[in-house]
Parts: C-alpha cells; sequence; structure tokens
C-alpha cells in the first residue's frame, strides 16, 4: 500500500483505480440498459464525484436528479434514523432509475430510498455504489453494481467524508485511527 504526498494519507484506491472500475461499471450498466433511457438519482454529497465520472462512463440517454439524507453526522457515528433533507425534483413513474450511492454501509440509507422510490412505480430500480461494506450490514440489502468490496474502515475522499472533509481528496484513502476530531 503506498502513501499519498497529500496529508501524508495512506491510499486504498488509487484514482487510476477509481476510473478503471468506474470505467468497467459503465459498460456493464450501459450493456445491462439495451438502450433504453436513464434516471441516475445521487445521494448527496458523497457520490457527487462517482454519479460525474459514473455518467460520462455510460453510453445512454440519461438525466439526473439528487436527493440528500441524514446518515452520519459529525464524526464516524451514524444517528441511526435515516431522514430525507432533499427530495426528487422529477417523479419517477415508468423511468428507469439508477440509484447512485458512495457507499453502502449498514445499508439503512439505500433500504429506506429503495422503498421511497419503489412507492413511485419505476419501470426499473437498480443501486450502483462504489464501495460496500457488506460485513456492516443492519438491513438486507445489495447493490447491482459495486466498485470495490471492503473490509469494516473507515474512507475518505473522492466524495466521501470525515465531518465534512477530504471530499476533494481525489483518491480514496483511509482515515487515521484516533483522528481527532
Ligand atoms: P448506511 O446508511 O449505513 O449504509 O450509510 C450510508 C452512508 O454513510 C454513506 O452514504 C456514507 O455517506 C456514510 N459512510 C459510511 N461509511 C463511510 C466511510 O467509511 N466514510 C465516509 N462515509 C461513510
Ligand atoms: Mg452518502
Amino acid at each position: 500500500m503506498s502513501t499519498t504526498s497529500y496529508q501524508g494519507l495512506e491510499v486504498l484506491y488509487t484514482r487510476e483505480q477509481i476510473a478503471q472500475r468506474v470505467a468497467e461499471m459503465g459498460a456493464q450498466i450501459t450493456q445491462d440498459l439495451k438502450g433504453e433511457k436513464l434516471v441516475m438519482v445521487g445521494v448527496l454529497k458523497g457520490a457527487a464525484f462517482f454519479l460525474a465520472d459514473l455518467s460520462r462512463a455510460i453510453d445512454a440517454d440519461a438525466t439526473f436528479d439528487f436527493v440528500a439524507t441524514s446518515s452520519y453526522g459529525v464524526g464516524q457515528r451514524s444517528s441511526g434514523a435515516v431522514k430525507l433533507i432533499k427530495d426528487l425534483d422529477q417523479p419517477i413513474e415508468g423511468k428507469n432509475v439508477l440509484v447512485v450511492e458512495d457507499i453502502l454501509d449498514t445499508g439503512l440509507t439505500l433500504t429506506y430510498l429503495r422503498k421511497l422510490f419503489l412507492q413511485q412505480k419505476p419501470k426499473s430500480l437498480r443501486i450502483a455504489t462504489l464501495l460496500d461494506k457488506p460485513s456492516r450490514r443492519i438491513e438486507k440489502i445489495d447493490a447491482d453494481y459495486v466498485g470495490f468490496s471492503i473490509p469494516n474502515l473507515f474512507v475518505i475522499g473522492y466524495g466521501m467524508d470525515y465531518a465534512e472533509r477530504y471530499r476533494n481528496l481525489p483518491d480514496i484513502c483511509l482515515m487515521p485511527p484516533n483522528h481527532p476530531e
């Protein structure tokens, strides 16, 4: 494992590894769409970078929407309950929806969103997550497309934060243990 020059953080996935995997995911999603249109729904803010890159790796007629939920407050601890802070702008009834998330962790967020979106009767509903932490799961839910499956590590960068910081790191890095708040 290498170390970034940026703040001396340990890199889990380099920008090149991310780009390679995102390209593969985009090709798979394109294939599965079979020429149909797509609505990509990003979960703010963490998924913004992934959605921007993934969307450009998908060869289809795509539009975007965004939702925001409250999950992690300050630091690494989840509050448990999921709350919708920002709803969809456009109805998704009859649409092919791809929910784009940064990390599938306990599964609480995506279980909540999936239920909410299914009530609107989309034509299809799929989930793409860049990272998956299956060992942390509380709700039984799987993504249709997973970038990387990782053990129980807290990661930052490429959209992912610690107390709103580090989202702009180009690589996915490990949060140093015992980091001061
Ligand atoms: P879940 O509801 O527990 O599945 O968590 C979903 C959200 O928790 C993700 O969208 C992330 O925003 C956040 N999260 C989970 N693990 C990490 C991490 O390692 N780093 C940064 N954010 C995380
Ligand atoms: Mg998130």
